[in-house]
C-alpha cells in the first residue's frame, strides 16, 4: 500500500469509530460545484478590485451598485450550482450516523443544506438572504424593498445588502459559539477546502486539536493552518470525502 493510501485507510477507520465528527469547510468545498473560491472570483471583470472594496461595509457604502452587482453575479452562480459528491458524502454520512456529524461552513452558498445537511453552522452568513444596511426600527420585510441596484425601502431609503459577513464584521449571533462547542467536543475534525487565512474560523482546527481531536486537512494546496493538523491529504473535496466517509 502506498503511504497516502495507508493514511486514508487509517483516517477512514477513525471516522468510522468516532462518536463525534466536526467538518469545517471553506470555499474549496464548493469549487467542484463550479463556484469560484473568493480569490478565484476576483478575475476577469473584477480583477481590478480588491477584497476590501467588494466585501466590506465601507466598500459597499462607497459604491453600493458595484458591490451589489458583484454579489448578484455570485448569487446567480450559487443558484445555478449543484452539490458535488463531497457535499453528498457528508450528507449521506449524517443520515447514516445520526447525531455524529456537525458541519461548520465558511461558505455563503447553500450547497450543504441542499445536499441534506440542513443544520450546518454558517459562520459567514447566507448570500441568498438580503438584509437591511441600517437596522430597521419598524422591522420591515426585506422582500418588500423597491427593486434597484441595490433595492431600497420606499419609505426611508434604507438599502438592502447581501446577508453575508464582510471583513471586519461580527459573525452571526451564536454561530461561532456553536462551532467552538463542536470543535471542542469532536473526536475527529476534517478541515476541507479552506486557506485558513480568515479568523476566527481558522482557529477552530487548533481548538479541536488542543481539546484532543485528531485533525486532518483535505486540500490540494498548502494552507496556513497545516501545522495544526495531524495529517494533510493533498486532494480535492469531491474526490477525497466519498472515500473517507463512504
Ligand atoms: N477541494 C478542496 N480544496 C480546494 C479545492 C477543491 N476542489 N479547490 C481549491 N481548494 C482550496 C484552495 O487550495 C484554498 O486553500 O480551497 C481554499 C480556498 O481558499 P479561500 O478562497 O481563501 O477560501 P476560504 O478559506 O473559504 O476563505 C475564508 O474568506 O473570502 C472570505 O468570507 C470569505 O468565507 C470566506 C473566507
Amino acid at each position: 500500500m502506498h503511504e497516502p493510501d495507508a493514511a486514508i485507510g487509517a483516517l477512514r477507520e477513525r471516522l468510522a469509530q468516532a462518536a463525534s465528527v466536526c467538518v469545517l469547510t471553506g470555499a474549496g468545498m464548493s469549487a467542484e460545484s463550479g463556484i469560484p473560491t473568493f480569490r478565484d472570483a476576483l478575475t476577469g471583470l473584477w480583477s481590478r478590485f480588491d477584497p476590501a472594496q467588494l466585501a466590506s461595509e465601507a466598500g459597499f457604502r462607497a459604491d453600493p451598485a458595484l458591490v451589489w452587482d458583484w454579489y448578484a453575479e455570485r448569487r446567480a452562480g450559487v443558484l445555478a450550482a449543484e452539490p458535488n459528491p463531497g457535499h453528498r458524502a457528508l450528507a449521506d454520512f449524517a443520515r447514516r450516523r445520526p447525531g455524529v456529524l456537525t458541519v461548520v461552513t465558511q461558505n455563503v452558498d447553500d450547497l450543504h443544506q441542499r445536499a441534506g445537511n440542513r443544520r450546518a453552522i454558517r459562520l459567514h452568513g447566507d448570500i441568498l438572504r438580503d438584509r437591511w444596511l441600517e437596522s430597521c426600527p419598524r422591522d420591515c420585510d426585506p422582500a418588500q424593498a423597491t427593486p434597484g441596484r441595490p433595492p431600497r425601502c420606499a419609505d426611508c431609503g434604507n438599502l438592502l445588502r447581501p446577508g453575508v459577513v464582510w471583513f471586519g464584521e461580527m459573525l452571526p449571533a451564536g454561530a461561532l459559539e456553536a462551532a467552538e462547542v463542536a470543535a471542542r467536543g469532536c473526536d475527529v475534525m476534517l478541515v476541507v477546502g479552506t486557506s485558513g487565512a480568515v479568523w476566527p474560523a481558522a482557529g477552530l482546527a487548533a481548538l479541536a486539536r488542543r481539546a484532543g481531536a485528531y485533525v486532518a486537512i483535505l486540500n490540494p494546496a498548502d494552507s496556513e493552518i497545516d501545522a495544526d493538523a495531524h495529517l494533510c491529504l493533498r486532494g480535492t473535496a469531491a474526490t477525497l470525502l466519498p472515500g473517507l466517509l463512504g
